[in-house]
């Protein structure tokens, strides 16, 4: 009897779904790494490829943890969350972006990480036939979501020439009638471009005019350097009127699979969200919340990652530069958006990005990340193991030698 896979629902069978698309990319590069890993098993692979951070959380974090999850009190369902942590996400947003009118008790709530709170906003706000505008490239977790609902999902390009903002100038008025989420991600995730106020105002105005709920997802928000000072979303006259915006613990303060967030925002999509989330989960572990709150009362833990990583880039760039890329270095996230080369002097063209993405696996055992979708990049990101600055001087001189070899043409 094979009757169950017949009965998979219909919307699953759509292969236009980005997740699906997503998920067989991440699915193909993991396969095409193991197949390399196999054939030379002596290889050094340099994995440019992962999005989380390199590190485990602070041992000031853990030892919350440790000694939280030994107390009876915190065995209990959580639900909601505990108002100490909305207390903690409420100092943090003043603390770190100046954002002081936020009401912990109605304006927070925590998630059980920024993927789950994405997931969920759909729900909230989605009937068949509305609009979700997200980026793209984007996470796409919103957009996956708001198509299970039968809604319809408009991409706007980031592109080179836009510096990987959205054009709102130019999306059709049938389109902004039906659209009720404008999904945004600064610093981004996979471009690396951080927002600006004057950016968030125009964000702010539109979202105004053609009243659609803004999803700030500020995921990456702490990882700034070179004197970029972090920026919220809510920082901004009229946000809070028109959205939300979305902090995660992950990347600031390496709790990945923690799974801990927060949303932030307007009280009325705070609510919705809670009354959704209240029959999806029963809260994230009361142990976690409290490491939670140690964390967000320690912001300066943040810095830490954001020197690593910032003399990473200084290294990479310099070796990408020397290459031939046409390169900047990024003012945050962990990632780096590489334009791809025309081919090798092999003889070897690219085709597309995923192409690239694979002969730079063979050819050079470095893992990377391809987009397509709008223009075929890389993304490399300088999450990879080092264990010290000898070592990632190592691993970049080595990754520049490989490149070097390959003769790409641009
Ligand atoms: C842009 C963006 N948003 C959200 C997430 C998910 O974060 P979390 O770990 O809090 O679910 C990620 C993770 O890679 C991301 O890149």
């Amino acid at each position: 009897m094979h009757f169950i896979h017949d009965m998979i629902a219909d919307r699953f069978r759509d292969h236009s779904f980005d997740i699906a698309k997503e998920d067989y990319k991440f699915i193909k590069i993991k396969k095409a790494k193991e197949d390399v890993l196999k054939k030379h098993p002596d290889a050094e692979l340099i994995d440019m490829g992962i999005g989380e951070p390199d590190l485990p959380a602070h041992s000031s974090i853990v030892e919350v943890l440790s000694a939280e999850a030994a107390k009876p009190e915190n065995r209990c369902y959580a639900d909601n969350g505990i108002p100490e942590f909305q207390e903690a996400a409420a100092k943090y947003l003043m603390d770190v972006y100046g954002v002081d009118h936020i009401d912990p008790y109605k304006e927070i709530l925590h998630g059980v990480g920024a993927k789950s709170i994405l997931a969920t906003l759909p729900l909230c706000f989605i009937n068949p036939g509305d609009i979700t505008l997200t980026t793209l490239p984007s996470y796409p977790i919103i957009a996956t979501h708001t198509k299970y609902l039968g809604g319809v999902v408009y991409g706007l390009p980031l592109i080179k020439e836009n510096d990987f903002y959205p054009d709102f100038s130019n999306i059709p008025n049938i389109i902004l009638y039906r659209s009720k989420l404008l999904y945004i991600n600064y610093p981004n995730n996979p471009t690396s471009q951080i927002a600006t106020k004057d950016f968030y105002k125009k964000v702010v105005d539109f979202a105004h005019k053609h009243k659609i709920i803004v999803v700030a997802d500020s995921t990456y928000a702490t990882t700034t350097f070179d004197g970029v000072a972090p920026l919220s979303f809510l920082s901004i006259d009229g946000a809070k009127e028109v959205g939300v915006e979305i902090h995660s613990l992950s990347k600031a303060f390496n709790m990945t699979g923690w799974r801990i967030a927060f949303i932030a925002g307007n009280p009325e999509a705070i609510s919705i969200y809670g009354t959704v989330k209240a029959n999806s989960d029963s809260g994230q572990f009361r142990a976690i919340q409290k490491s939670g709150i140690y964390a967000l009362n320690h912001p300066e833990i943040t810095t830490e990652n954001c020197i690593r990583y910032s003399r990473r880039f200084d290294l990479l760039i310099e070796a990408l530069k020397e290459v031939g890329f046409d390169v900047e270095k990024p003012k945050a996230t962990f990632y780096c958006y590489l334009p791809i080369p025309k081919g090798a002097k092999s003889g070897k063209v690219f085709k597309d990005a995923k192409d690239f993405s694979l002969y730079l696996l063979n050819e050079a055992f470095t893992c990377t990340v391809p987009w397509n979708t709008p223009e075929p990049y890389v993304r490399l990101s300088v999450t990879f193991e080092a264990k010290d600055y000898e070592e990632e001087k190592r691993i970049i001189h080595e990754l520049k030698e490989r490149l070097l070899k390959l003769q790409l043409i641009f």
